[in-house]
Order: structure tokens, then sequence, then C-alpha cells
């Protein structure tokens, strides 16, 4: 083997990509291990993300093996490149709080910076097992981002049943929260109040059946991604379109060859990665494994989005520079 090639070929096996001769990306893989700086790995499913100057946070839930059974966790991860992360801190350890029972859940744990109160304000779904009937919001609050995050309390949005919950801040700083509601049969996209610690007010409701929302604002668009409601399941994720966040919002289409059920994952957030040449949308989702849950993968792709568009392209490694927004798909 020539030298060029010998260290090509390590790189790759390190899973890093030189750009241009001079800058070198880690790999981005989707469905791969996804390690934390410890070696150990990320525990941050249904997870969103929160940007603070030049850091984003990775908050999740963590299903870590050796947890202890009678809590539940959520964690948070740090990363300047948004494909090395740092274990920053295990930020909520709760035990039923609303005696729920055995297999209460948390799930899909989303972190707001209130800028007013400079509180960091988590919201999750919170229910009991057997049907979800007490589908509400569990909300916490922190000093600090990767701190103990201390419950507050529980609510329904709206008066609302609320299972999967996302998360979206709009350019203006605006915070909402998206629910989907089984009885009204779709989701709601709901403003904050000023503190982030109620849900204010309905900005809009989407009559679709969708769980695992997400929105994003591109190019004067909102765009919006929801799944089915399968359980652990993958299957056929679907985006709309609206001017405005009110809506009114398209008809729903595929964002991916459908029999590929979203390539195995489920949505959980969209980010949008602004850089000097490029603005690039990530599509994270989740690869759930509702038998070894600890194991369950990450989906992160760029999104093949332009005037009312959107496409998952077919995951494959990629790289992303942080600087210049740009994403690079391995061939
Ligand atoms: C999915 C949901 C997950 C989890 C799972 C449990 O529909 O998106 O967050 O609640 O069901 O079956």
């Amino acid at each position: 083997m020539k030298i060029k090639n010998m260290l090509t070929h390590a790189a790759l096996t390190l899973g890093l990509i030189a750009a241009g001769g001079c800058a070198t990306f880690q790999l981005i893989r989707p469905g791969a291990v996804w390690p934390d700086d410890r070696g150990k790995y990320v525990q941050a499913h249904g997870g969103g993300i929160l940007k603070l100057g030049n850091t984003y946070y990775w908050f999740g839930e963590d299903r870590a093996q050796d947890n202890d059974r009678n809590y539940r966790y959520a964690a948070c991860y740090s990363s300047t490149d948004l494909a090395h992360w740092t274990f920053r801190h295990q930020v909520v350890k709760l035990s039923d709080p609303e005696q729920l029972g055995r297999n209460w859940v948390l799930e899909r744990p989303k972190v707001f910076y209130n800028t007013k109160t400079k509180k960091f304000v988590m919201y999750a779904h919170i229910d009991g097992k057997g049907g979800y009937k007490f589908a509400s919001v569990a909300v916490f609050t922190c000093d600090a981002v990767d701190g103990d995050y201390q419950y507050l309390k529980s609510f329904r949005p709206l008066g609302k049943e609320s299972r999967d919950i996302g998360q979206f801040v709009d350019d203006d700083g605006a915070a909402y929260l998206i629910f989907e509601s089984r009885p009204s049969k779709g989701f709601y996209i709901a403003k904050l109040s000023d503190d982030c610690l109620d849900v204010e007010k309905e900005v809009c409701f989407i009559g679709s059946p969708l769980e695992g929302g997400a929105v994003v604002h591109y190019q004067g668009l909102y765009y919006a991604i929801g799944s089915a409601l399968t359980g652990w399941r993958p299957n056929p994720n679907k985006y709309a379109t609206a001017k405005s966040l009110e809506g009114p919002w398209s008809e729903f289409k595929d964002i991916a060859p459908p029999e590929s059920n979203t390539y195995g994952s489920q949505s959980t957030m969209m980010l949008k990665v602004a850089g000097t040449k490029a603005t690039t949308v990530i599509f994270m989702g989740d690869i759930w494994k509702p038998n070894t849950q600890w194991d369950s993968r990450y989906l992160w792709m760029p999104l093949e989005i332009s005037d009312g568009k959107l496409w998952l392209p077919e995951p494959k490694d990629w790289t992303l520079d942080i600087k210049t927004g740009e994403a690079v798909i391995q061939k």
C-alpha cells in the first residue's frame, strides 16, 4: 500500500476525514455506536439540542444498562462540532414523583434556556405504562445547563392529553412546545409563557395523528416532521410546510421512500446549523431497540431541503464543517 493510501485507510478506521487538505472532521455515522469522550455509548434518546454560544448541549433519555431501575434518567452531553460529545452529567435522576407505578416513563426531555429568568427549563413526557393514561408533561428547572434539574410539576398542556413532545425555538427566540394529543387526533404547536414554566397558548393544531413532532424554520418556510403512531416500530415519517407557524399547513408527504420506514428511525428534532457558507438542517432520529434500549442508536443526516421540499437522503457516514455549515456525505 502506498503511504497516502495507508494514511487514508488509518484515518477512515478512526472515522476522521480530511477536507480540502487542511481541516479534519469526525465522521457522523448514522446507526453506528456513538461513543462519548469516555468511550461509553451516548445516552440521549428521544433527545433535543440547546445551543449556547458556540456549544451545543444534547439532552435525552439516559437508558444505560447499569442505571438503577427505581429511577428515570436524563443525560446531558456537550459538543462544539456536533460529532465529538463530552458527557457532562446525568442531569435528571428521579423516582416516580406522581405515583404512577413501577413502570412509569419519563421520555423525550427537551431543555429551553430562559433569558429573562436565566433558568434552564426542561420539559419531558411523563406517564404511567399500561395505556399512557397520565399523558402529561413534567417540568424541571436548573440554574446551570448541566446541573441537577429539580422536578417542579406536571400538567396537561392547554388541558389536553400530551404524549410525545418536541421543542422549537424560532429565529426570534420564541419558544414552543410541540405535543401529540390522542383524543384530538393530531398535534399542537403551543407557545411557552415568558418564564417558560407554562404553556401559554395554542398557536396551531395540526389535524394529522403524528408524534415525534419536530419543526424547523428554513428560508422563510416552516417545515414540520412527524412519525405515525406505531410505538417503537419505525414507520414512514412525513412532513408538511407553512408560511406561518399558525398555518395553514400543506398536506403531509413522505420524507424518505415509504418502504424504508424512515430507514428504521423515528424523528425527534430538526437542527439548523447556519455557517459562513451554507445552512444545514439535520434530521435527528432514534433507531429504537425496545428490548435492548441502552443500545438504541441515532440516525442523524443532513436533509435535502429547499422551496417547500424536504427529503432524507439514504443514511451514509458524513461530515459537518461547523464553521462553514457544509455537510459532506461520503460516497
Ligand atoms: C413511541 C414514542 C416513544 C415511546 C414509545 C413507547 O411511539 O415515540 O417516545 O413512547 O412509543 O412505546
